[in-house]
C-alpha cells in the first residue's frame, strides 16, 4: 500500500489554530477522494522524539565514517542515537508522497524542521558521493510545501529574505526528488482584512496541488 506522509512542524496542537493545517486538511481531503487507497501518515514533529545531532550522534558519525571504528565499537549511547536516527530516516524513505506544512518563521522554519531534516542527511542511505559531488538517492518522489506567512515574500523587498520554503526545496533537492511544489498562504498578519481572501486561494491551490499529486502513481 502506497502511503503519504503529513509532516506538520508548527506548535499548534489544534488545527483551528493554525492556517496552515487548515489549508493542510483540504489538501488531505481532496488526496484522499482521488486516491482512497493511500494511506495517510501524519507527523506532528512536535510530538515526536527526534534525535538531535548532539556529542553522542557527533561521535558516532565520525567514528563510523573517517575514525576506523565499527559500530560494535561505539558507546551504548553513540549507538542507541544512531540506531534512532536510522529508523527515522529509514520510515521517512518507506513513504510515497509528501507533505510538509509549517509557518515562515524569522525568516526561515521553525527549528525543529531542521532538527529532523537533519536525520534524513545519512550518506549512502539517502545521497552518496560522486567524482561529480553528492548524488540524492531518494529519486522519483514529489513533496509539496504548505507554507503560511505573516509578511509578503513572494514580491518586493523580502524576495530575498525568505528561507524557509528556500531550504526545503534545495534539502529535496539535493536528496533527489522531482520535484518540491509549494502552496504559499502569505500577508496574513500584515493584511488581516484579507485573511479569508488569501486562506480561500490557498485551500483552491492546496486541493489543485492534491489532484496533481494523486495523479502520479508513486512505485518505488
Ligand atoms: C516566532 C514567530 C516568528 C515569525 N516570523 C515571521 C517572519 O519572519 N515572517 C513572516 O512573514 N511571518 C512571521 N511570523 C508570522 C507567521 O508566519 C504567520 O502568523 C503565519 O500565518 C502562522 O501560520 P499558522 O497559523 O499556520 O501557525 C512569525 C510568527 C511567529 C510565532
Amino acid at each position: 500500500m502506497s502511503k503519504l506522509l503529513y509532516i506538520t512542524a508548527n506548535p499548534k496542537n489544534d488545527m483551528k489554530l493554525s492556517k496552515g493545517m487548515q489549508i493542510g486538511e483540504v489538501f488531505l481531503e481532496e488526496f484522499k477522494a482521488a486516491q482512497p487507497e493511500v494511506e495517510i501518515e501524519r507527523w506532528h514533529l512536535y510530538d515526536m522524539d527526534i534525535p538531535e545531532i548532539d556529542m553522542d550522534l557527533l561521535y558516532a558519525r565520525a567514528k563510523l565514517s573517517f575514525m576506523g571504528y565499527t559500530k560494535e565499537q561505539l558507546s551504548e549511547a553513540e549507538r542507541t542515537k544512531l540506531d534512532k536516527m536510522h529508523a527515522l530516516a529509514d520510515r521517512f524513505i518507506a513513504a510515497d508522497y509528501y507533505v510538509f506544512v509549517t509557518p515562515i518563521w524569522n525568516l526561515g522554519a521553525p527549528s525543529i524542521l531542521k532538527k529532523f531534516i537533519d536525520n534524513l542527511f545519512i550518506v549512502e542511505k539517502t545521497f552518496t558521493n560522486t567524482d561529480a559531488g553528492p548524488k540524492g538517492l531518494l529519486t522519483g518522489r514529489k513533496a509539496l510545501h504548505i507554507q503560511t506567512r505573516g509578511g509578503i515574500y513572494s514580491t518586493g523587498p523580502m524576495v530575498e529574505f525568505e528561507m524557509g520554503d528556500r531550504y526545503l526545496r534545495k534539502v529535496f533537492e539535493f536528496l533527489g526528488f522531482d520535484s518540491l511544489e509549494t502552496v504559499v498562504a502569505e500577508g496574513m498578519d500584515h493584511f488581516p482584512k484579507l485573511v479569508p481572501e488569501i486562506m480561500a486561494k490557498a485551500k483552491e491551490q492546496a486541493a489543485e496541488a492534491a489532484r496533481e499529486m494523486a495523479k502520479v502513481s508513486v512505485t518505488l
